[in-house]
């Protein structure tokens, strides 16, 4: 068994020119939004034009990076003085649905445009529907490739339930409006007047009144409508999503899923890298991020506790006197002074044990995943919330 894993070189990925796209993705909360941030403004450090498109950013980390409204049109992020070379970065946050309706105006004429746009199916399908956001930031994302207007796309992916929902968007959003209650919802509008009373009277009705008892008359024509004049449209719907679909399979694209070394995470990491194999994407790495570390690592979990046990056996009151801070002046009795220390080594043995923890886990991982490279981030003291903590999280990419 080996459980050494290979080390991913971020810089070179970044510094790569035939790097188009980096995809971030990972179960919920383990920081793609953070990592995509940081690699962006990394890369563009380094000379790259790299737009970052962000699903939901902490609004601090918005902010600072210029992001105050949700527009749907990538910013410029003035890069800090000391950056070397003369790349730039633009970031923007994901609107899913001014995305949703970016593509409904172009892709029809204004009347029926609007007539889109005010059908109350729409409103909810374009923000409520599960995988709609999945599915518009793939759109995002092809509409950003065909400008190219810029060298490296970094993509944050949406909290996703299930490993790569990202993936299976396209392929749900058509399943959806193919489906068959869709079809036969929308057929009487499809087929015109008279082939409507002859569907009627084969029995079609009959369903149509159970659907409309249910979900309301109102609603029904909602639907009748809006697939009616979705369906012009839907062909080039679809062949994008293909089109995008195939762009992530091509070796321009580089995909990091990232994890914390926890346990769910990680389970879903292992998701994640199978997914992507099956479906042929191009896995560049594992990005294990708020990895804990300690600047007194020769110090063992069990010699501190050993220590701290001889310092100040457990049974022995918690309760502390006040300390003297200088040792060499008065007599700070020993014994004051021993529960701070004891508790400062009882602190380091734990820190030392979760860091075990957190190494044995990563090595499962490699060991079920040998060929996958990695690349760790420190867990930092506090929320990234600025270019600065971003800029840190890039560094510790480096030297990882
Ligand atoms: N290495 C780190 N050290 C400390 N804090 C971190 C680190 N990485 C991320 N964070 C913090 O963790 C929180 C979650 O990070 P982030 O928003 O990037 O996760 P996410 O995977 O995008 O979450 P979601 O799935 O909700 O979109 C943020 O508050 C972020 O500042
Ligand atoms: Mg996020």
């Amino acid at each position: 068994m080996t459980d050494k894993a290979p080390r991913l070189d971020v810089d070179r990925l970044l510094d790569d020119p035939r790097t188009r796209i980096i995809v971030c993705c990972g179960s919920g909360g383990v920081g793609k939004t953070t990592t995509a941030a940081a690699l962006g403004l990394r890369a563009a450090e380094r000379g790259r034009h790299v737009v970052v498109l962000t699903v939901d950013p902490a609004r601090r980390l918005a902010q600072s990076m210029g992001l105050s409204k949700l527009d749907n049109t990538p910013r410029p992020v003035p890069l800090p003085d000391d950056a070397q070379a003369d790349g730039s970065l633009h970031a923007m946050m994901l609107d899913m649905k001014r995305t949703f309706d970016e593509i409904v105006e172009g892709h029809s004429d204004p009347d029926r445009a609007e007539q889109i746009l005010a059908n109350p199916f729409y409103q909810s399908l374009s923000s409520s529907f599960a995988g709609t956001q999945e599915y518009m930031a793939m759109e995002k994302l092809g509409q950003l490739r065909r400008t190219d207007q810029w060298d490296l796309i970094v993509v944050d992916t949406p909290p996703s339930r299930s490993a790569l929902d990202f993936l299976d968007a396209p392929q749900r959003l058509s399943r959806f409006l193919d489906g068959r209650l869709i079809k036969l919802l929308t057929a009487p509008t499809r087929a015109g007047g008279r082939a409507y009373l002859k569907v009627v009277n084969a029995g079609f009705g009959m369903l149509t009144n159970v659907v409309t008892r249910v979900i309301g008359a109102q609603v029904l024509r909602d639907v009748q409508t809006f697939v009616a004049a979705f369906d012009t449209m839907f062909g080039g719907f679809r062949e994008r999503a293909e089109d995008t679909y195939r762009l992530l399979q091509t070796p321009g694209t580089a995909f990091l899923v990232v994890a914390t070394p926890e346990p769910d995470a990680l389970r879903e990491a292992s998701y994640f890298v199978e997914r992507l194999s099956q479906d042929r994407m191009p896995l560049a790495g594992l990005i294990l991020n708020r990895v804990h570390r300690s600047p007194a690592a020769r110090l063992s979990a069990a010699r501190s506790l050993a220590a701290a046990e001889a310092l100040q056996p457990a049974g022995a009151p918690a309760g502390s006197p006040p300390v003297s801070h200088n040792g060499n002046t008065g007599e700070p009795a020993e014994a004051t002074r021993y529960p701070l220390v004891a508790s400062a080594l009882r602190l380091h043995a734990e820190r030392m044990q979760l860091i075990a923890a957190e190494r044995r886990l990563a090595q499962s991982f490699t060991a079920a995943h040998p060929g996958v490279p990695v690349a760790k981030v420190p867990a930092q003291p506090e929320d990234v919330h600025d270019l600065i903590g971003l800029h840190a999280i890039g560094e510790s990419l480096r030297a990882s």
